[in-house]
């Protein structure tokens, strides 16, 4: 039997530096850090939110408290990506091989999603937030297809984050789709193989709305890109933090780009 959403306990958050909530009733701007430089930052930010599991057993608590706890935390985020002017993120919510987690696992995050889609619609609306979900979605349940449908319907007018969620996601099968997308437009002869380049791949991808991440953050230290936005990385910033997901709140957000910002991007020159 699947665990609803409403029947795990709910929990207080340890630490909120700020108003976390997207469902906050603040409108106003909060001003980016004066350490952080305006003109550095990244534009499109890629996440692989990990360890909500561990988070969840290190406090003695069932895995999906930590799926409910990464999704406040996710709140969070997309609210600081407004607040800070960070124009895109893409965050990697369920892999093609997270089908293979307990059903109980699996039915509870499909719900986590389609209630995300469902209650924070209105704001999502009010935060000029712009959703997009990616991934094949032939297959999740036809409750979140429809969730999913409806809020990208009410907000795909908006100017502000463009916030993006990969479900049922995997960088190699949408590569692989891709081609065969490219090779039916070639055997129809509606193109020739010499009009394939990077920019019609690219244009075949699922992100095709975005510019390449800038940035990816991994958290709970695993060093791995875990078939996510395989093409489109290339030239990504990675940092990897050793918080856990459900812990990376407005702090460890500040420190990521702080760190990005010390970087040198050389895209593969001198
Ligand atoms: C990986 O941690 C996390 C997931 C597979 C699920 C991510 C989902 C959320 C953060 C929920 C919010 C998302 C939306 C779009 C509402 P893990 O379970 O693999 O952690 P572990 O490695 O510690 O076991």
């Amino acid at each position: 039997m699947s665990l609803a959403i409403s029947q795990a306990p709910k929990l207080p958050r340890s630490h909120t530096p700020v108003p976390s909530q997207m469902t906050s009733k603040t409108t106003s701007l909060i001003e980016l850090p004066s350490d952080l430089d305006c003109t550095q930052l990244p534009q499109h930010i890629a996440v692989i939110m990990d360890g909500n599991g561990r988070w969840a057993k290190n406090r003695g608590f069932p895995r999906i408290m930590g799926h409910r706890r990464g999704a406040d935390t996710l709140r969070d985020l997309l609210r600081c990506c407004k607040d800070w002017g960070i124009g895109a993120l893409t965050v990697y919510a369920f892999s093609t091989e997270n089908w293979g987690r307990t059903l109980e696992e699996v039915d509870f995050l499909m719900t986590l999603f389609e209630n995300l889609f469902q209650l924070e619609l209105k704001e999502m609306v009010a935060e000029g937030v712009r959703l997009e979900v990616v991934g094949n979605l032939d297959n999740i349940p036809a409750s979140l297809y429809d969730a999913i449908d409806k809020a990208r319907a009410a907000t795909e007018h908006n100017q502000g984050v463009r916030f993006t969620v990969a479900i049922n996601y995997g960088g190699r099968q949408e590569i692989v789709r891709a081609c065969q997308a490219i090779a039916t437009q070639v055997q129809q002869g509606s193109i020739e193989v010499a009009d394939i380049d990077e920019n019609l791949l690219s244009k075949h991808l699922h992100t095709a709305h975005l510019p390449d991440p800038d940035l990816l953050i991994r958290t709970s230290g695993e060093m791995r890109i875990s078939n996510f936005l395989l093409w489109q990385l290339a030239y990504a910033e990675f940092y990897v933090t050793d918080i856990l997901w459900p812990d990376f709140d407005r702090r460890a957000f500040h420190q990521a780009l702080l760190n990005y910002q010390q970087r040198h991007r050389r895209f593969g020159k001198a």
